[in-house]
This record gives structure tokens, C-alpha cells and sequence, in this order.
């Protein structure tokens, strides 16, 4: 009985390689499944990333290694819950070649792990879940984004290197807010400080007046946080409102990316780290920034960038193999020896696909996240758990 069932699986997969490499010779399209929230607190994040990807494709005449490019969408609306589901329409229903997904780090994992089972192609262009590429890691699965380690980590340097001592973190309580807040402890408290208090909501609850009392009462010496979207403006909006600005300084990750219209001066002056800034000014990133406004007559985001980059892996996957997307070990042996050309500064892909690359320290100054340096250079996830291929 097992072996018929080996025998089934292994007719099934040959079948999947043929069939792939037959739609590659005849140039036929390639399907694109784009895994997204489009409804949310994380809706404007779903649709920067579907831009940034569309502008790269565009970019490249509209086809990736001589095949035209088909998308499927799936509104994921950041629910962990029906992500499975979601992911399974994708693969066995649209027969898609890859799958680009998703914002949210709990959607993201059920992802990885269809992903994982199937052996699909998978591209993250923003959810951080260290598992992704920790103890999920795979040959098939890249992220172009960031792992929720890095950000943090990166700020608990700077604020120890500043001889802040004493930090109350604040954030939702799932993967991302917990793995930020994980990444800012482990480097804070090695430089010597001590978070005094966690403080959590569950997602995507904006409730946070009860918690902003907490934070007044205990008067840390500055606050640590890890929100983004529509949550992040309500929460930098209550923070001001509650007395808190000025008083308490704000330091994050993500919560003035894509919101600094709506947050508009209670957003002014936070401190954030992350791999992208809006006015790095580079060559590549002033040509990508032009095209994008000039597109979607919007400002590009990081989100917007971490899109554009899941589309250059793939390029650069695609390139390897002649669009044949069956043969999977050259298109990642591909994609682990390139130099991804980003806006946000040239980066590389480590052992476990999280992209190797340096950590900006920001300021908001009026309507931009500005550069105040680098937080830490080259910066690569540790990769906790990745055993690839294992
Ligand atoms: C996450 O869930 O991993 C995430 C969501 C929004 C911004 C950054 C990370």
C-alpha cells in the first residue's frame, strides 16, 4: 500500500516536471499566484507589494526569461486561520508556477509549509517570521524582505550604544510584534539595558489607550515598538494624543513606513530601523523611485521596494533555468550566487534565502523616513533552525 501511494507521488511530481518544462519551451505564460492582503489594516502594504512586482515585470517588457507573465490574487485578509485553505487554491486548484506571499508572519508560516510539502516555488516579499528561514528554511522558499530579527536587533544596538537604559516594549502579540521585540531585547540587554515591561495587544486590535496609561505610569526612559499599516497610524496618533510625544521618546520598526501622510506631525521626529529610506539617493533607487511615481502616481514605500525584489529573485531564478520552473535546485543555486540589484542598496541572499543587507537608521523628518546612518552593516539572520534541504 505505501509503496503504491510512493509510487502515485512520484508519477504525480514527474508529471508536474513535465509539464512545466513543456510550458517552458512553448513560451506558454507563467502563473503567478500573488498571495496578498488586500483587505485590512495591512490592505495598503498587499497592494504597494502587487505594485512594486508589477512595475519590475513592466520594467523587463513583461515577460520574465521570454515568458508573459500571468497573475492569480488571493485576498488573504492577514488571517491566519484561512491561510491553508487559501494557499491550497493556488497550488492544486490554479496550478500556479510560483507563489509570491505575504505580508503577515502567521500567514506566512502556513505558506512556508504548503510551500515546503509541495515543493512550489515561494517568494516572501514582506512577512518577517523568522521560521521562514529558521527552522522552515527550504531550497524552494526566498524572502526579498527582512526576518522580524533584523529590524529589531539593529534598534536594541543603537538605543544600547546611546546608553539608554530602561525600555518598555509595545506591540501586537503574534510572530511579527513578538520576533521584533525578541531581536530588540537580545542586542538591548547585551548593551546593558533592560526591558522593564512587555506590553502586547492581540492582532489587529487599535485599542491601545489602556496600554499608552501604562507606559505614562511606569515613565521608562524611552519606548520600543513594532506596528505597521492602518494600526501603526492610529498608534502613533493615540501616542501623541495621550501626551506621550516629547515626553517619552518613540523608537520602532515599520511605524512610519507607508503612513507618514495619514500620521502627518505626530509622526515627527520617531527613530526607526530598517533596509530602506526615502532619500538614499542612489542611482537605482532615484531611477526606481521616478518610474514608481510616475506609474502609480504614488511615493514608493518599503513594501513597494520588497515587492520590486521578489520579482528581480524570480528574474534572476527564471534566467538560470529558461523559464523552467521544475528545475528547482539550479534556480536556487541561481538566486543564492546573485547580487540583487535593489533601490534599497545591492544585496545578497544568505545560506538560509533571508537577503544579507544593512540595517538604516531613520528619522521622520516631515513626509519622509530620512537616513540618519547605518544601524548595522550587512546584517544577516542567524537562521535559527535552518537545516536546508533537511
Ligand atoms: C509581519 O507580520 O511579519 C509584518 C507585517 C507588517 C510589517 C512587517 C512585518
Amino acid at each position: 500500500m505505501k509503496f503504491l501511494r510512493l509510487t502515485v507521488l512520484a508519477a504525480a511530481a514527474a508529471l508536474t516536471t513535465l509539464t512545466a518544462t513543456l510550458a517552458a519551451a512553448q513560451g506558454a505564460k507563467l502563473k503567478v499566484g500573488l498571495m496578498l492582503p488586500y483587505t485590512g489594516t495591512y490592505a495598503s502594504l498587499g497592494n504597494a507589494i502587487e505594485n512594486g512586482f508589477r512595475l519590475y515585470v513592466a520594467e523587463q517588457g513583461g515577460k520574465l526569461a521570454g515568458r508573459e507573465i500571468e497573475f492569480v490574487k488571493v485576498d488573504d485578509e492577514s488571517e491566519p486561520s484561512k491561510a491553508t485553505d487559501n494557499v491550497n487554491k493556488l497550488v492544486k486548484r490554479d496550478n500556479v508556477d510560483v507563489i509570491v506571499g505575504t505580508v503577515h508572519s502567521g500567514v506566512a508560516m502556513a505558506m512556508a509549509k504548503v510551500a515546503k510539502d509541495t515543493g512550489t516555488l515561494l517568494i516572501v516579499p514582506n512577512a518577517g517570521a523568522d521560521a521562514v528561514t529558521g527552522s522552515m528554511c527550504a531550497p524552494n522558499i526566498f524572502r526579498s524582505s527582512f526576518s522580524n530579527w533584523q529590524p529589531g536587533y539593529a534598534m536594541g544596538e543603537v538605543m544600547g550604544k546611546k546608553g539608554i537604559k530602561n525600555v518598555v516594549t509595545i506591540t501586537w502579540k503574534y510572530a511579527a510584534g513578538d520576533e521584533s521585540v525578541g531581536g530588540f531585547k537580545e542586542a538591548f540587554e547585551k548593551a546593558g539595558g533592560k526591558v522593564t515591561r512587555q506590553l502586547n495587544l492581540p492582532f489587529p486590535n487599535v485599542e491601545f489607550q489602556a496600554l499608552l496609561t501604562e507606559i505614562a505610569a511606569a515613565k521608562p526612559e524611552a519606548v520600543y515598538t513594532f506596528f505597521s499599516g492602518g494600526g501603526a497610524v492610529k498608534f502613533v496618533k493615540d501616542y501623541a494624543a495621550a501626551g506621550l510625544k516629547g515626553k517619552i521618546p518613540l523608537y520602532g520598526a515599520f511605524v512610519t513606513d507607508g503612513t507618514l501622510e495619514a500620521q502627518g506631525a505626530d509622526a515627527e521626529g520617531i527613530f526607526s530601523t530598517l533596509h530602506y529610506a526615502d532619500d538614499l539617493n542612489n542611482p537605482r533607487d532615484k531611477a526606481f523611485r521616478l518610474n514608481y511615481a510616475k506609474t502609480y502616481k504614488l511615493q514608493p514605500d518599503v513594501f513597494a521596494v520588497q515587492g520590486y525584489d521578489a520579482a528581480q529573485i524570480l528574474a534572476v531564478g527564471l534566467a538560470a533555468v529558461k523559464g523552467d520552473t521544475s528545475k528547482k535546485a539550479e534556480f536556487a543555486a541561481a538566486v543564492e550566487k546573485a547580487r540583487i540589484d535593489s533601490p534599497r542598496g545591492a544585496f545578497t541572499l544568505g545560506k538560509n534565502h533571508n537577503p544579507v543587507q544593512d540595517i538604516y537608521l531613520r528619522q521622520v523628518v516631515g513626509k519622509e523616513n530620512k537616513v540618519v546612518g547605518v544601524a548595522a552593516k550587512s546584517l544577516a539572520d542567524p537562521g535559527r533552525g535552518c537545516k536546508m534541504g533537511g
